[in-house]
């Protein structure tokens, strides 16, 4: 039986962003935004109000979604920062750990055998969060990994105090950004539980269950 979450306001991070170098370039990866629609998606079927904070995909906005378009990893945490107060926090976008420090205002010439881009570290929204006074009460991560999931998923846990964290393992077929089916594994501070290989949409449903189980 698949609980109702009317009355719950719940907000959702999807997609890449794109942190520009100079007018043509920017630093992106290769997040396709899916995994994130289909948990808005499911959430709104459910009867929640949903804010969906996408960056750059090409993906239809789901029914009944309150679509908010970004590009970089600064306008995503303003953005998600401006749908306060939520119940709930899905942070399933791959948000960009740095950006460069500045945008060149024109294009880049090319000159020497190498380029070097400085880049700072951007704001981490999930820890952010975490740690403000209008913490929705349900906070989970996403995680990608190409090895010990478990470990890196609890260290973020207790890091950026958050609810649970949805593990992946990329890097193999039939799981990842890129694909349409996806496994997961959940951790939370006392439990954990695996879910899929399956179609993101089913994963979807399978994730709100548990993270609204009580
Ligand atoms: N995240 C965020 N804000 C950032 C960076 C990441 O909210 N600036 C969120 C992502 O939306 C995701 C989770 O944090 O839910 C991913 O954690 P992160 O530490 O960025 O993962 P990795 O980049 O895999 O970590 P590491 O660099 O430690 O490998």
């Amino acid at each position: 039986m698949t609980a109702t979450l009317a009355g719950l306001r719940i907000v959702v991070s999807a997609g890449p962003t794109y942190e520009d170098i100079d007018p043509v370039r920017f630093l992106g990866n290769r997040s396709s935004g899916r995994m994130g629609f289909a948990v808005a998606a499911a959430a709104a079927r459910r009867g929640a109000d949903v804010v969906l904070v996408a960056g750059p995909v090409h993906l239809e906005t789901p029914p009944g979604v309150q679509r908010v378009d970004v590009r970089s990893a600064a306008q995503m945490h303003a953005a998600v920062f401006a749908a306060l107060p939520a119940d709930a926090y899905i942070g399933a976008a791959a948000v960009a750990d740095y950006t460069p420090r500045a945008v060149a205002a024109d294009k880049l010439k090319k000159r020497g055998d190498t380029l070097v881009v400085e880049c700072v570290r951007t704001a981490d929204i999930l820890a952010d969060l975490g740690a403000h006074a209008l913490r929705p009460r349900r906070l989970v991560g996403f995680a990608a990994e190409t090895g010990d999931l478990a470990g890196y998923a609890r260290d973020k846990l207790v890091r950026k105090r958050v609810d649970f964290i949805a593990a992946n393992r990329v890097g193999q077929p039939g799981s990842g950004f890129e694909s349409e089916d996806n496994a997961l594994t959940v951790y939370w501070p006392d439990g954990e539980c695996s879910l899929g290989p399956a179609a993101k949409t089913l994963l979807a449903g399978q994730l709100l269950d548990l993270v609204f189980a009580n």
